[in-house]
C-alpha cells in the first residue's frame, strides 16, 4: 500500500487511500472513486473506451498510473455535463443522430469528440475520423457517429 494521495477529478479533490502504487487511473476512477463512466475495454491503450482528459490532453486512463496523475486536472465523461441530468451538445447530437451505440464505446467517443470540438470547432470529416481513430467499435459502424460530430459542431456554432 502506498501513502494516501489526492486526485482532482471533475473539479473535485478525491482522497485515494489504501491503494497499490501500480493501480491505473482507470482502476482508481472506477473502483475507488465511484466513477464508472470510463470503461475498461482492452486495458492496453487500444480501444479508447477509457478516454479521459488530463490537463487538456486526451488520454487513455488505462495507460496512466493514478499516482502519477496527482496535481493534474482530470475530466471524465461524468464531468462533461453542465449539471446533473443535463446533456452536453455532443451528447444531444449523439441522441438526435442515432449515434448512441453500446455503453463501452459511447463514453470514450463522447470524450474524444468533446476534446476535438474544443480544439477544432469546425472539423472536417477527415479530422473527425482522425480524432476517433483510437476509439474502436467492433459491432456496428461509424456513420452515425460522424453525423453526430458534425451536428454537434453545427449546434455549438449556432449557440
Ligand atoms: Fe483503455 Fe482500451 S481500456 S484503451
Ligand atoms: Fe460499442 Fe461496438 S463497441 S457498439
Amino acid at each position: 500500500m502506498t501513502d494516501p494521495y489526492s486526485l482532482t477529478v471533475n473539479g473535485t479533490d478525491h482522497q485515494v487511500v489504501d491503494a497499490w502504487l501500480g493501480e491505473s487511473l482507470l482502476y482508481v476512477l472506477r473502483e475507488r472513486l465511484g466513477l464508472p463512466g470510463s470503461k475498461a475495454g482492452c486495458e492496453q491503450g487500444e480501444c479508447g473506451s477509457c478516454s479521459v482528459i488530463v490537463d487538456g490532453s486526451l488520454e487513455c486512463a488505462c495507460l496512466i498510473l493514478a499516482a502519477a496523475a496527482v496535481g493534474c486536472d482530470i475530466t471524465t465523461v461524468e464531468g462533461l455535463q453542465p449539471g446533473r441530468g443535463d446533456f452536453t451538445t455532443v451528447q444531444e447530437a449523439f441522441i438526435a443522430e442515432g449515434a448512441v451505440q453500446c455503453g463501452f464505446c459511447t463514453p470514450g467517443l463522447v470524450v474524444a469528440l468533446t476534446d476535438l470540438l474544443a480544439r477544432v470547432p469546425h472539423p472536417s470529416d477527415l479530422e473527425v475520423r482522425e480524432a476517433i481513430s483510437g476509439n474502436l467499435c467492433r459491432c456496428t459502424g461509424y456513420g452515425r457517429i460522424l453525423a453526430a460530430a458534425q451536428a454537434a459542431a453545427k449546434a455549438a456554432s449556432d449557440e
